[in-house]
Parts: structure tokens; C-alpha cells; sequence
């Protein structure tokens, strides 16, 4: 609907004209919303009772003073070069006693593995120790007390957030309060779930004698994009060879010692191919498919469109990445190429036009390094192993209709069955 609209943008009447939204795919909007406009802009009300339980009054929940405060805090642990030399070599030793190994091993038993799943405990184990020093183990196969609590915690908090997204979808907000008041259903599994969640980070604050502040919070955001990122990448990837081959050319040509795909902070910056198709593969699926905004006052976009008091202001990345006025007629295929210049080089683009982290002062603060961290694993895989999708991967044809659960993660439906090939 979007795409058809001269605009970019529609407006949609909820149940019984009850609520507005007006959604929009324009980059001037966006930068209106989100920027120019941002204390007109809240995450308001909706927000913050959909996702009280699980993410309290963390960054990500809260508006005003309390957001500013906590951004002011939070952004001394990113912007350091200290934490990305931090991030790369504790991702670096992970990669090389834990994922390099579990995933050999696989390969050795021609095992078929859930990538999307191992992602998943890997980036969580990761996390763990950048933002608390504790190693959960969650990827390892042994049956211990350390690796069962940890493992429950991951499926916990998927659980959370996918009846947490189901909150803000749901037609009538009355229907899932009730079900909360009386203490049933989906309702009864969510305050479950937080408890192992609640637990589970105790447990760690306890063992570490110190408050760990709302970096549990931000962590596991990050964690869930970083490895739902991951995991359309290489469906991307599995299903185009050519792009494959180029990726593995540049890692070849830039691996300092031929004999691991472990690279350095500063070698990772070089890759420009790999760091491309990321981009590409964010475009095309980036982790959050759609955000929301609550207008606090009535406004006019740019583009003309009115947008009352009390009314929702949502974009969709999703729908901006495949926008034929904003990507071009090829649009819908994966090309890392549109990323870089005549000499090979990434070109970041407007972002407000690829809004995959957000724009403007409440822009992600994790994305260097999200980028550390994907990079870093992406080379470690790829430069031993390719990595063969069962179903043939993300084939040309089927990028207009992939596999994707809706919920706030665009998450793979029914995982990514992989087998891993050593080169
Ligand atoms: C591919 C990976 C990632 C993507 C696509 C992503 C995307 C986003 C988006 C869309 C938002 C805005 C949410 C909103 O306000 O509605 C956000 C906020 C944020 N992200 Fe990320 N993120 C990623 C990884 C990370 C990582 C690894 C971390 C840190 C460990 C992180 C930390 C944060 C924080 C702290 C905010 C809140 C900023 C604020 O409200 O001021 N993100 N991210």
C-alpha cells in the first residue's frame, strides 16, 4: 500500500476509528519525526504498558528526562575506542574457543544445525561478557547447571518479546489486560518467562556484588538484532554464490596468516565487500521491521500529510528497504554493489532513508558495534566453512516472499537448517 501511495504515506483508522496512525516510507517525514520534530514525537503510553514487564523504565521504554538521563550514560560505554577494541577481541576469543569449534565439530558429523538458534547463544554468550565478564556457555553442549540456566534464560526472553510484540499488535488492548488481570493464558507465560529473566540476571548481579544498571536490558536488544541480522545474511548469501565467491575473495586477500578468519579490529575496517552485503542484507531484512510514535501535538509533515494529537506516527524499514522510488528498479535483489563507489569502497547512505538503526538523538547506540561484531563472525564462518542453506537459501525469487515471523525481531520462521562445508 505504501509504495502505491503518491506520498509514500497512508493513513489508517484503527478499530471502530477508536486510533490513528499515519505510516510513512518518505525520508523528509522521517526526518521530520525523528528529528526536527523529536520532542513532538514520544514513545508514549503504548510502549511502555505493551512492554512494561520486560523492559521497565530501561532506555528503550521510557521518554523526556528519564530517556536523556540514561542516553547521557549509556553513550560513555560507545563512544570509546576502549569498548570496540573491547567488543573485537572478546568476540575474537569467544569465536575461537567456542563457535569456530562447535561448529566444526558439526561439520565433521555432517550434522544439519539451526544457524539462526547457535547465533542466537553465541551473541548472548558474547554479550554476557562485554557487559558483565561472566562466559554463560549457553552454546555448549555438555549437560551442566551453568549452561541449562543460561539456555532457559535465551528461550525465556524470546518468549517475552514475542508475547510482549503480540501486546502491540492485538486489535482490542482491553483483551490482553484482562488476560493479565486474571493471570491466563499467553498473560500467565509471560509473567513466567520474566521471572526466569529477572532470576537469571540477579543471579549474575549477585555473582558479580554489583548493579548492573539497565546494561541487561541493552544487551539483549542488541543481542537478538545482531543475530537475527546474521541469519537473513547468510540465507542471503547461500543463495547467492557470486556474492559468496566475492566475500571470500576479500577475506582471503586481507587474512594476515592464511590460517584463520580471525581478523583484527583494524583488518576488519578493510572489508568493504563483507561490510556492503551486511548493509544489504539490513536493508532487505532489517532486524526491526516497523517502529511507532506517539504525536503529542497536531502536526503537518512535510509531504503535507496531517497527523493529530494522540494519533501514531510508525515507519516501516522493511517496507522503506524494498521502495522502488527510494532503491532503484532492482530493489528487490541483493546487491551489495549499490554500496559501493567506483574503488570498492563502502558508501553509507542517508539515514533516514535506510532507518534500519534508527535517526536522530535517540539513533541506536550499538551500532559500531553491531557492525564489530557481525563482521567478526560473518569472516570467522565464512573464510573456513560455506555454509549451505537446506531449504537452497535466499534465492533471487524468493526475496519477495521470505520466511519471517512478525513480531518486534523479524525473526526466521522455523529457524535457518544450515550444513557447514569446509573449504
Ligand atoms: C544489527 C543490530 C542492531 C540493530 C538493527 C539495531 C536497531 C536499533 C533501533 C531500530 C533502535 C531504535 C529503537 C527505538 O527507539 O524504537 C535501537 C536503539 C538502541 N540500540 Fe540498537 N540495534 C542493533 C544492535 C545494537 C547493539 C549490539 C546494542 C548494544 C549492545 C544496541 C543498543 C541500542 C540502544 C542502547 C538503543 C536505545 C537508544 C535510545 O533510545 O536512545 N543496539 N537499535
Amino acid at each position: 500500500m505504501l509504495s502505491t501511495s503518491p506520498l509514500l504515506t497512508i493513513q489508517v483508522n484503527g478499530f471502530l476509528g477508536l486510533s490513528h496512525i499515519v505510516c510513512t516510507a518518505d525520508p523528509s517525514n522521517l526526518e521530520q519525526v525523528l528529528r526536527s520534530k523529536f520532542s513532538n514525537y514520544v514513545k508514549g503510553f503504548r510502549f511502555q504498558s505493551v512492554l512494561s514487564e520486560l523492559l521497565g523504565n530501561g532506555i528503550f521504554n521510557v521518554d523526556g528526562e528519564l530517556w536523556f538521563t540514561q542516553r547521557k550514560i549509556a553513550s560513555h560505554e560507545f563512544t570509546t575506542n576502549s569498548l570496540k577494541y573491547f567488543v573485537s577481541d572478546t568476540v575474537q576469543s569467544q569465536l575461537s574457543i567456542r563457535l569456530i569449534p562447535y561448529i566444526s565439530s558439526t561439520c565433521n558429523n555432517q550434522e544439519v544445525i539451526d544457524i539462526q538458534d547457535v547465533l542466537r547463544r553465541f551473541t548472548f554468550d558474547n554479550i554476557c561478557n562485554v557487559a558483565f565478564g561472566v562466559d554463560p556457555a549457553s552454546l555448549d553442549s555438555e549437560d551442566n547447571d551453568n549452561t541449562f540456566l543460561s539456555s532457559s534464560f535465551v528461550d525465556a526472553f524470546d518468549n517475552a518479546v514475542e508475547i510482549s510484540s503480540s501486546r502491540l499488535v492485538s486489535p482490542l488492548q482491553l483483551i490482553w489486560k484482562i488476560k493479565r488481570l486474571l493471570n491466563i493464558g499467553s498473560e500467565k507465560q509471560l509473567k513466567e518467562a520474566v521471572k526466569i529473566i529477572n532470576d537469571y540476571a540477579m543471579k549474575i548481579i549477585r555473582s558479580k556484588e554489583q548493579s548492573c544498571g539497565n546494561k541487561d536490558e541493552m544487551e539483549q536488544e542488541g543481542k537478538d538484532s545482531t543475530s537475527t541480522a546474521l541469519t537473513w545474511f547468510f540465507w542471503l548469501i547461500s543463495g547467492h554464490s557470486r556474492c559468496e565467491r566475492l566475500i571470500y575473495n576479500e577475506l582471503s586477500a586481507a587474512s594476515p596468516d592464511k590460517s584463520s578468519g580471525i581478523f583484527s579490529y583494524d583488518k576488519l575496517k578493510e572489508l568493504n565487500y563483507l561490510h556492503a552485503a551486511l548493509s544489504e542484507s539490513l536493508r532487505l531484512f532489517p532486524p526491526i521491521p516497523i517502529n511507532s510514535r506517539l504525536t503529542l501535538s497536531d502536526d503537518t509533515l512535510s509531504t503535507g500529510t496531517y497527523v493529530g494529537k494522540g494519533w501514531f506516527a510508525d515507519y516501516s524499514a522493511y517496507a522503506m528497504g524494498r521502495m522502488e522510488r527510494l532503491w532503484g528498479a532492482d530493489c528487490r535483489e541483493f546487491r551489495p554493489e549499490r554500496w559501493l563507489d567506483d574503488n570498492g569502497v563502502f558508501q553509507p547512505c542517508d539515514p533516514f532513508k535506510f532507518p534500519v538503526f534508527h535517526c536522530g538523538p535517540r539513533m541506536c547506540l550499538g551500532k559500531e558495534m553491531a557492525y564489530v561484531q557481525m563482521k567478526s563472525i560473518a569472516a570467522a564462518i565464512m573464510y573456513e566453512f560455506e555454509v549451505v542453506a537446506v531449504d537452497g537459501g535466499g534465492l533471487p525469487e524468493r526475496i519477495a516472499s521470505p520466511p519471517y515471523v512478525l513480531s518486534v525481531v523479524l525473526k526466521m520462521k522455523g529457524g535457518l537448517p544450515v550444513r557447514l562445508k569446509r573449504r
